[in-house]
């Protein structure tokens, strides 16, 4: 692939804008500056840097954020500012998406992507994908309160049934829900429902894929092992696996 086409594959502009940047000698490849925009490279596993930032290609990008407080999941907010204000630009260009969407008060795993079928497959309701939420109650947590989550509990306004895959009780006011459905606002309605109420929300991982070490605010790509775990097309229903 020539250099300029690969800039451009990975969100640095237009093609004349990405041959510009190489022109003006702001593209080194592993280390050496590089002026030539027909120069053909072998785009896998390529390390490069644009304006001495340093960037590594990927064909598609598949990226998790540790989603501070106080965003919202929207390309146009309206009270608060965007996540996507805390990507930068080449991916955004690119038209990275979030996968789903937290509230602007939830924390934790907040996957991107620029691949639009996958979007559509990981956010469509055949696709039971495990989220596990972290959630602090206003009330203490009873047995009861656990019971019924795994159980199913008809939410407000909706007349279908919604249980949690798994629940328990981390702490006196605490309690860990597996959700494989993505309803709005589900697990504040699901604890809601019981007569508790969310005060704090956090996702600890979609899908195996968790933030341990991220900073609020900060992103990294997802492992290949993690990617193509995600990627992978679930088993029809009672294949074996
Ligand atoms: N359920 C909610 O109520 N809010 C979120 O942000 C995610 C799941």
């Amino acid at each position: 692939m020539k250099l300029a086409q690969l800039l451009f594959t990975q969100g640095f502009g237009t093609r004349r804008e990405c041959a510009g940047l190489i022109a003006a000698e702001l593209v080194a490849i592993e280390g050496v500056v590089c002026d030539e925009p027909d120069r053909e490279v072998e785009p896998v596993g390529l390390n490069f840097s644009v304006r001495g930032e340093p960037w590594t290609y990927h064909q598609r990008a598949f990226l998790v954020m540790n989603k501070p407080k106080g965003f919202e999941c929207s390309q146009k907010p309206k009270h608060h500012p965007s996540v996507y204000s805390l990507l930068p630009a080449p991916l955004r260009q690119r038209g990275v998406q979030a996968i789903g969407r937290l509230d602007e008060d939830t924390t934790g795993v907040l996957l991107f992507t620029d691949d639009g079928s996958l979007i559509h497959r990981l956010t469509s309701p055949k696709h039971h994908v495990a989220k596990v939420y972290e959630v602090g109650c206003k009330h203490p947590v009873d047995a009861v309160q656990v019971a019924r989550l795994q159980a199913g509990v008809l939410l407000h306004d909706d007349n279908e049934t919604v249980r949690a895959e798994a629940c328990e009780a981390t702490g006196p006011d605490t309690l860990r829900l597996t959700l494989t459905e993505g309803k709005y606002h589900q697990v504040k309605r699901m604890v809601a429902a019981v007569g508790n109420r969310v005060e704090a929300l956090g996702r600890s991982d979609f899908g195996g894929v968790r933030v341990d070490a991220l900073a609020p605010g900060a992103w990294r790509w997802l492992t290949e092992a993690e990617a193509e775990a995600m990627t992978r097309k679930p088993l029809p229903a009672g294949a074996a696996p």
